[in-house]
């Protein structure tokens, strides 16, 4: 039978959310998974979007490359992309929270008063992008999202599957210290890939090219099953 082809929205890489012009708000996704899919997905004859926070990746030939920073950048264009896309596979480690003001000049260390010099920084929520992707989604449209968790794994995910609407998520495990630093850049990962109809399929220390194989697998058995 001939493999179905589809336009599958990748997100991948961390957000930045600037504090004035020489310091961020980040977090240590290097966005190794999320190409991995990408290179994957076009080697599968897909036609991909990637939405990329900033990394030190080289993306692969023959998808659209889209580059953002902030995660108020990465909804914009998602907003812009998903409604063509017959899937999305939200990758990125988006931050959840912002500061609330961005000083244009540099903070002065010397302009933070009291004699501890404590610094407080006021945030604001971010959106939840791929929630809110999932509340305006049209009905044959797959989203996967991912969990990163330090604690109560599979509870953890499975809270989130509902809660922002997913079709499946991919659970991965921090690991403990020492012992690498999955899931962040090239080690393998534990973790788990659950769905909505209740099925959880765990995996230990998994390379991620074989753990992007198998998150495409999902993706293209639930697409398959609603076309
Ligand atoms: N996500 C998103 N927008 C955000 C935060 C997260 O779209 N503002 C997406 C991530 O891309 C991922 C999923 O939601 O696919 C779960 O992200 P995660 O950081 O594990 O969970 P949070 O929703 O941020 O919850 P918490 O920080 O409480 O674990």
């Amino acid at each position: 039978m001939k493999r179905r082809r589809y336009h599958l929205l990748i997100t991948a890489g961390p957000t930045r959310e600037p504090i004035d012009p020489v310091r961020f708000i980040s977090n240590h996704s290097t966005g190794t998974l999320g190409y991995t899919l990408a290179r994957l997905a076009v080697r599968r004859g897909h036609r991909v979007t990637l939405i990329t926070g900033p990394t030190e990746l080289a993306a692969p030939g023959g998808i659209r490359r889209v580059d953002v920073e902030t995660a108020g950048e990465m909804e914009q264009a998602l907003t812009k992309a998903f409604g063509k896309a017959d899937a999305l596979i939200m990758g990125a480690a988006v931050a959840d929270f912002r500061p609330i003001r961005v000083s244009t000049q540099k903070i002065k260390r010397s302009g933070v008063s009291g004699s501890l010099r404590l610094w407080e920084l006021e945030l604001i929520e971010n959106p939840d992008i791929v929630a809110g992707a999932a509340r305006h989604r049209k009905p044959h449209q797959v989203i996967v999202g991912f969990a990163l968790e330090t604690e109560r794994l599979l509870a953890n995910a499975r809270a989130k599957l509902k809660s922002k609407n997913l079709d499946a998520i991919v659970a991965t495990q921090l690991s403990p210290k020492g012992k690498g630093r999955g899931p962040f850049g090239a080690d393998p990962v534990d973790g788990a890939i659950l769905d909505k109809s209740g099925r959880t399929k765990s995996f230990v220390r998994l390379p991620k090219t074989l753990l992007a194989a198998r998150i495409l697998a999902t993706v293209e058995s639930l697409l398959a099953s609603r076309q």
